[in-house]
Order: structure tokens, then sequence, then C-alpha cells
């Protein structure tokens, strides 16, 4: 990305630069993390990265391409194809079993029952959870909830797995284990981009980027 403004509009005459002329470069298969106190702006550069909001200036190129001035339809089906995200909060369905929340965004893609629930339980077994798919969220840990949104995310085969505070809501032995499993995924050939404010995560990071009050400082 080259000179991303973000900028919100609080009144009819005021706003501010949420980010300010964010600068940075990402290749594929690092594993890198975006570390910022509270406010600092990472979110709002998840979401941009992520595809899920567009910067207010500047530049996204993506696989060497200008995507900057898609659609918002096209931007979406890049990010379908190549980023799995992972928020603080799981963000899992309440009433839904773990197999079927994995399942769930392939019921968008043109893939038939069979590979559907195939593809599913494979992902739930490979972050550990053979033994919940028939779990509710209410029936299991923190851990296992963010193992299962870790699942949702793997079965789209992503190439990029987008974390915004993925041990925020973890006791710090759980977090660690949330944390490996992110290298052993980074090992696999993943690109991993973590945002976090907790010096033990960051840790895990090869590269560290510094954001503070919108600005990359290091
Ligand atoms: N929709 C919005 N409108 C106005 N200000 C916003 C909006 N979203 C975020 N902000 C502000 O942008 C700054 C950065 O927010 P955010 O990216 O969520 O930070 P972080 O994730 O580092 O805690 C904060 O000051 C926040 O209040
Ligand atoms: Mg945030």
């Amino acid at each position: 990305m080259t000179q991303i403004v973000k900028t919100y509009q609080l009144g009819k005459e005021e706003s501010i630069d949420v980010l300010k002329w964010v600068d940075i470069e990402i290749n594929k298969g690092e594993f890198v993390s975006i570390m910022g106190q509270s406010g600092s702006g990472k979110s709002t550069l998840m979401n941009i990265i992520g595809m899920l909001d567009n910067p207010s200036k500047g530049k996204y190129f993506f696989d060497g391409a200008d995507i900057s001035d898609l659609t918002d339809d096209d931007q979406a089906l890049i990010r379908r194809e190549n980023i799995g995200f992972i928020f603080q909060s799981y963000n899992l369905l309440p009433r839904t079993s773990a197999l079927n929340q994995v399942i769930m965004p392939l019921l968008y893609q043109n893939i038939g029952k069979k590979e559907r629930e195939e593809r599913s339980i494979k992902a739930l077994e490979k972050v550990g959870l053979a033994d919940k798919m028939n779990n509710l969220p209410n029936e299991m840990s923190g851990g296992q909830q963010q193992r299962v949104s870790i699942a949702r995310a793997l079965v789209m085969n992503p190439s990029i797995i987008l974390a915004d505070e993925p041990t925020g809501a973890l006791d710090s032995k759980t977090g660690v284990e949330i944390m490996e499993l992110l290298t052993e995924l980074n090992k696999e050939g993943k690109t991993i981009i973590v945002i976090t404010h907790e010096h033990e995560v960051d840790a895990y990071a090869a590269r560290h980027i510094l954001i503070k009050d919108g600005n990359i400082v290091n």
C-alpha cells in the first residue's frame, strides 16, 4: 500500500485522519505483526488490508494488481478467494454446531454437500477439534471457539490470514496455543498478519510493524 489515508468525517466541518500516510509492503509467506496502542488505527488498517473498507486516499496493490478502484463486489471476490479473518470475539453463530459454522462459508461456493462436509471436518481436525464437531459455542471454551473460527477461515484455503487481536479474549496459556497454531500455518506457507497490542503475541511474528496515531513509526 502506498500513501494510504483514512479520514472520518465527524461533523460538517470536522474530520480526523485515522491513517495518515501509510506505506507498507507485505510479501507472500511472511508472518507480520501490526502493533500499536488502542486507538492507533490498527483495526482501520486491517479492514483496508482485508478489503472490508476502502481508503480515502492512496493505492492498494494486491498480488501486483491495483485494486484501489475495483467495485466492492470485485473486491469481495478477491477477498473470498484469498483472505481468512480471525477476530477477537470469534464471531460465531450462537445456535450452530462447530461443523455447521465451518461449512457456512462453503455454502456460497459451488461445492457439493459431501465435499463441503469433508473439507469442514478436515479443517476442524487441523485445529484439534475432531471431538467437538457437534458442539455449540456455549459448549466450548474460549480457545476452542477461537479454533472453530480459525477452521472457518481455513476451510476456504486462504493464502492470507488476517487476525485482529486473536488472543485478546483468552487467558495467556490458551493464547499461546492459538499463536502456535498460527505459527504452524505460517510454516505451511500461509501469510499471517496479526494485529495486537500485546508483546507476547507480537513476539511470534518475524517482522513487526509499529503504528502510532495513524503513522507507521517503525
Ligand atoms: N467510523 C469511525 N468514525 C470516526 N472515528 C472512527 C471510526 N472508526 C474508528 N475511528 C477512530 O479511529 C481511531 C482508530 O481506531 P481503530 O482503528 O479501531 O484503532 P485500534 O484498532 O488501533 O484500537 C480511533 O481514534 C477511533 O476512535
Ligand atoms: Mg482494534
